[in-house]
């Protein structure tokens, strides 16, 4: 087996989760990363953190490359170099963010979708048999799910126990007819292309749609990261503005170990241009009321809240991910982490840097 995997966004959460878990299996881990996390959101997102600790924590099995994903000669260079010892690519740099795309249409779009598009290329040119692992997002169904005939209870809204979805949305649901926000839009284009590259050239390319990623790698930013900046703003005693459907929407959290386990299980056994919904599902989910409860447990402190009652421009009332297509590929891929667990580790991991 080729034994080089390439991780674009390798300082961000879902990269850095990637690194280490490949590196531990003995695979060589070239990373790509400009820190473009710090251009989006300020000093809070930058993952240059994450990528030092990183990099003490791998040594040699990881090399780190500063390529802006926008630089296609770059990416084609660095493919060419490593050629057929491309094992893997998984693909998770990003503008990550809804609303900061609108400020920056063109710069969204360039990283979202000109960005993937330059990876395929790569791949495709120099590691055509490699799995190509893209982390998409549930915005690409737009506000779809806010059509569902939600009911409201008392911490969150909730669907019908005998709605097909109760147990999560799954891939049937249509892209389109809907708001998506610049970013959906932009992460349309990129979940698209990837499957393309799958069924056009025959790629084992894989779309995992996900909804909220979490852990202890998130660079937590007000515009994003929902449970690791609940927490940072509780531990900080900082203010969280809650966006309307008056705290009660409904996010899956999944934690990026969890994630990663999943790509793993695609690695082991490819499959050829396919789309998953990816993320804790009934096992793991809140609403935003639910989640601050849980983190004043943990932490003992308050919760700051404000509520601003306008929710953001196409943001999800309820999503919670049908994982039913993944698990009947790969039957024995488990979630482990529900929301008080990862919560906990977030608490644990910034407990000597988020302080009052
Ligand atoms: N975190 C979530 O809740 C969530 C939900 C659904 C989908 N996703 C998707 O998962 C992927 C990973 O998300 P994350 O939470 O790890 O994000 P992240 O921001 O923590 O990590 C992304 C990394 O990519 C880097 N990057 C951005 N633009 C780049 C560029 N032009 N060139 C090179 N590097 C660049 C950033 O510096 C950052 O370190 C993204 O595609 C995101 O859209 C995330």
């Amino acid at each position: 087996m080729s034994s080089v995997v390439v991780i674009t966004g390798s300082a961000g959460l879902i990269g850095s989760e990637a690194v280490r878990h490949f590196a531990a299996l003995g695979m060589d881990v070239v990373g790509v990363d400009n820190d473009m996390r710090g251009y989006f959101f300020g000093a809070d997102g930058s993952t240059q953190w994450n990528l030092q600790r990183l990099v003490k924590e791998v040594g040699d099995r990881y090399t780190h490359h500063s390529v802006d994903i926008r630089d296609r000669d770059g990416l084609d260079r660095l493919f060419a170099d490593l050629g057929s010892n491309i094992g893997l690519v998984i693909h998770a740099a990003a503008q990550p963010s809804h609303d900061w795309a609108a400020r920056e249409p063109f710069t969204d779009f360039d990283v979202n979708a000109v960005g993937t598009i330059n990876m395929l290329e790569a791949t495709r040119r120099h590691a055509i048999d490699a799995p190509f692992i893209f982390t998409s997002t549930n915005k690409v169904y737009g506000d779809t799910p806010n059509s569902l005939p939600l009911v409201e209870l008392e911490t969150r809204y909730e669907l019908p126990e005998d709605h097909r979805w109760y147990g999560g949305i799954d891939e049937t649901m249509t892209i389109d007819n809907s708001m998506h926000s610049v970013f959906g839009a932009s992460k349309v284009a990129a979940d698209i292309m990837v499957q393309e590259y799958g069924r056009y050239f025959d790629m084992p390319t894989a779309v995992f749609r996900g909804g909220t990623l979490t852990g202890p790698g998130h660079s937590a930013a007000e515009l994003h990261g929902f449970l690791a900046y609940v927490m940072r703003c509780v531990m900080e005693q900082r203010t969280y503005k809650i966006f309307g459907y008056k705290g009660k929407m409904v996010r899956d959290a999944i934690h990026s170990h969890d994630l990663i386990t999943a790509f793993e299980a695609f690695h082991r056994a490819p499959r050829v241009a396919e789309i998953y919904n990816m993320g804790g599902g009934r096992f793991s989910n809140c609403s935003h009321i639910e989640a601050f409860k849980i983190a004043s447990e943990i932490t003992g402190l308050e919760a700051r809240t404000e509520y601003v009652d306008q929710a953001r421009q196409g943001d999800h009332q309820w999503w919670i991910s049908g994982t039913g297509r993944f698990e009947e590929h790969y039957p024995d891929w488990k979630l482990t982490y529900d929301v008080p667990a990862i919560l906990r580790e977030i608490y644990e991991a910034n407990n000597e840097v988020w302080k009052a």
